[in-house]
């Protein structure tokens, strides 16, 4: 079901060729810290394209209830911060619904001030792990509380006089560099974050951006991120790029729908985010990146996805999982279609998202026709090629947004129509999705 209301079963069928132009909302990644840095500067920060998905809107209501002043006038959101270590404690439990960056990040930003806060989420998010943040965060002096297996609902204390850290990062997660990053804010000296894998690096430009000295160094132990501690944090004017990670549905869809010729316009290709559409390429899609440009420090580009019958599987490289982390579901539906095998290794981390991603889509591609052979982190797809699809499954999205799209996508080319449980998750993402997809010709439905 749905994370705030009953479950919304759908229905996607084969589809005549998707057609016109996709018009993504904001990226998830970087309006959860648009919202979480405005909030930590003095003075009003404002935000256009603000993703307005219900991670994003509880991350809002989370910073409110810390202090700041956060609304939306006309298009624009205004966030009145409240300054670095200027959290107030709030009145009453942090329910950050299903979002995973929305609780980690805010958990970090708290970390280091002298409050206690109590956070809760929807039943997937509860049963996430959380150890992986509150482990870094003890090191600032801050003490965690939580269910057994470091599961929310957890109370975390702020550290009465934060001592600054240096931590490598076991996982490869950015959600874990930005907690510390975050809570070194607050602590005096330098903060230092080692990542072995580089991940997306939002954080590391949007702090840098409010005024803050971040520097990074490629190392043999990996990438040094170093933040100087204390800063006061100018309020910036953020207008926040379209997401690569919903711009995959839209993108995929037309690769294996026929007849189909779909531009997407304005997404940014971070190369720490874009690692989906090099993948597609090397899969031999008909994918181009049109009116490649710079905006605000990053490559942006319109991306055109047509109908792309001769798509060939292949080994994805285990060193670009981090910049297509989110994408896996998606590709894994697109690799469907292929002809021959792609393996997906190095990707541990999906069996931690939303929900367990390999098992999620594993299980729903082989009840729609596709073999599919995994491992604790890994997994391989065997493609059947165009027309060759069979569909006609019931899929559960067990609370999650990504699994629940990309089985849409999957109903759009298979034989026999896909039904998708509940797509009310949806909404934590891309509350359009469903709108922009019947746009473009998607044969798409709500269950009657
Ligand atoms: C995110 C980091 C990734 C990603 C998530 C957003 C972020 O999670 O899956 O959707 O905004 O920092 P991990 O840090 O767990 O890899």
């Amino acid at each position: 079901m749905s994370s705030h209301g009953d479950p919304i079963p759908m229905i996607a069928r084969k589809s005549a060729g998707l057609k016109g132009e996709a018009h993504v909302p904001g990226d998830k990644s970087i309006s959860h810290r648009s919202l979480i840095l405005g909030a930590m500067a003095v003075g009003e920060t404002r935000v256009t394209g603000l993703l307005e998905g219900q991670d994003v809107l509880d991350t809002a209501k989370a910073m409110r209830a810390f202090g700041a002043e956060v609304e939306k006038r006309g298009d624009t959101w205004h966030v009145h911060g409240v300054g670095v270590g200027g959290f107030a404690e709030p009145g009453n439990v942090i329910d950050c619904g299903n979002s995973g960056t929305g609780v980690r990040l805010i958990m970090g930003a708290m970390a280091t001030t002298p409050i206690t806060a109590t956070f809760t989420g929807d039943a997937s998010l509860n049963s996430r792990p959380m150890a992986r943040v509150t482990d870094p965060l003890g090191l600032f002096g801050a003490r965690a509380y939580g269910r057994k297996g470091g599961r929310l609902p957890m109370t975390i204390v702020g550290a009465e006089a934060a001592i600054p850290v240096r931590y490598a990062t076991p996982v490869p997660s950015a959600q874990v560099k930005s907690a510390v990053l975050l809570a070194g804010l607050n602590a005096p000296g330098g903060t230092v974050v080692i990542e072995r894998e580089a991940t997306r690096d939002h954080s590391e430009r949007m702090l840098t951006g409010f005024g803050a000295t971040v520097t990074t160094e490629e190392t043999s132990e990996g990438r040094v991120i170093t933040l100087v501690g204390q800063p006061e944090l100018k309020p910036q004017t953020i207008i926040v790029p379209r997401d690569p990670s919903s711009a995959a549905f839209p993108v995929c869809a037309a690769l294996i729908t026929e007849g189909s010729d779909v531009l997407v316009p304005n997404i940014g290709l971070n190369p720490t985010r874009a690692g989906l559409f090099f993948t597609l390429q090397d899969m031999g899609a008909d994918l181009t990146f049109e009116n490649m440009r710079e905006e605000g420090g990053e490559p942006v580009a319109d991306l055109r996805a047509k109908f792309s019958p001769d798509l060939k599987g292949i080994e994805v490289p285990a060193e670009r999982a981090a910049s297509m982390i989110d994408e896996y579901p998606v590709l894994s539906v697109v690799a469907a279609f292929a002809s021959g095998k792609t393996h997906m290794p190095g990707v541990k981390e999906l069996r931690v998202k939303e929900s367990d991603r390999i098992d999620a889509m594993a299980t729903g591609l082989r009840a729609s026709g596709v073999e599919v052979d995994e491992g604790e982190d890994w997994w391989t797809v065997h493609g059947r090629g165009f027309g060759d699809v069979k569909g006609g499954a019931t899929v559960q999205s067990h609370l999650d947004h990504r699994i629940a799209m990309s089985f849409l996508v999957l109903g759009l080319a298979t034989e026999q129509p896909v039904r998708v449980d509940d797509g009310g998750p949806i909404a934590t993402s891309f509350p359009i999705f469903e709108a922009l997809m019947t746009g473009l010709g998607a044969d798409l439905i709500r269950e009657a």
